[in-house]
């Protein structure tokens, strides 16, 4: 399903490289779920933004679904990332103005869904988190715990094959953030496949697959 073959990332810094990726090459099945760790700069969150195709790598093959991605014009990257990807941030990333339903909502104005299935289908992706009762609510009246069970719903409700989560428990005291991993566990048990970053050990080592990145190339990739 992910096929990344020598994928370099550099990002030019005051006329200077910074190389963020160095040769990445990596496959994910459909299905998976895949813990992404390694230390802070090691280029995990660039790694997740390319596969999310919220950026552009500067060398390398990233075929999605079998096609190649850099022969992708900006409307079919688009169309990817709004059918194909969710993504979770650790800052979950809510508009502060908007309810819990508003926040859930807001994909699925972007693809034009008609009021009447966008109705049903914030009531399914909230009742999936268990955040129904919680669907007037806005951010600043919701735990922590709760913001992120709405930041999956937003990701999810447009039902995409593929969840990328970039630290999504790092802003969660550890009881919320066993909430969240367990839930997010349950909806790859049901066919999604996940791919989570994070530098807990405890989440990480969860994961049936954990590939290690350090100084932005692939020093393990280890299966239990
Ligand atoms: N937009 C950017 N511009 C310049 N440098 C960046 C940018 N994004 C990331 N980097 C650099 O790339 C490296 C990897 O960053 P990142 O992927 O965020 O690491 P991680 O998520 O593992 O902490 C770091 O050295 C970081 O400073
Ligand atoms: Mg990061």
């Amino acid at each position: 399903m992910i096929e990344l073959r020598d994928i370099a990332r550099a990002f030019i810094v005051g006329g200077r490289p910074v190389h963020a990726l160095r040769g990445v090459t990596l496959s994910v099945r459909a299905g998976e779920h895949v813990a992404i760790m390694g230390p802070s700069g090691s280029g995990k969150s660039t790694l997740l933004h390319l596969l999310g195709c919220l950026d552009r790598p500067t060398a390398g093959s990233y075929r999605l679904e079998g096609r190649e991605t850099a022969d992708l014009g900006e409307g079919e990257l688009s169309s990817i990332r709004r059918h194909k990807i969710g993504f979770v941030f650790q800052s979950f990333h809510l508009v502060p103005r908007l309810t819990a339903a508003g926040n859930v909502e807001l994909p699925m104005v972007f693809a034009g869904l008609p009021r009447a299935e966008r109705a049903e289908r914030i009531e399914r992706a909230l009742g999936a988190v268990g955040l129904q009762p919680r669907a007037g609510h806005r951010p600043d009246q919701l735990s922590g715990g709760e913001r992120q069970r709405v930041a999956i719903a937003r990701a999810m409700v447009m039902e995409p094959p593929i969840l990328l989560a970039d630290e999504p428990t790092g802003n969660l005291d550890s009881r919320a953030g066993l909430e969240i991993v367990e839930l997010l566990e349950a909806m790859n048990a049901s066919g999604l496949t996940l791919l989570v970053v994070t530098h807990d050990g405890g989440i990480g080592g969860r994961a049936p697959r954990c590939v290690r990145l350090a100084d932005g190339v692939v020093v393990a990739d280890e299966r239990r």
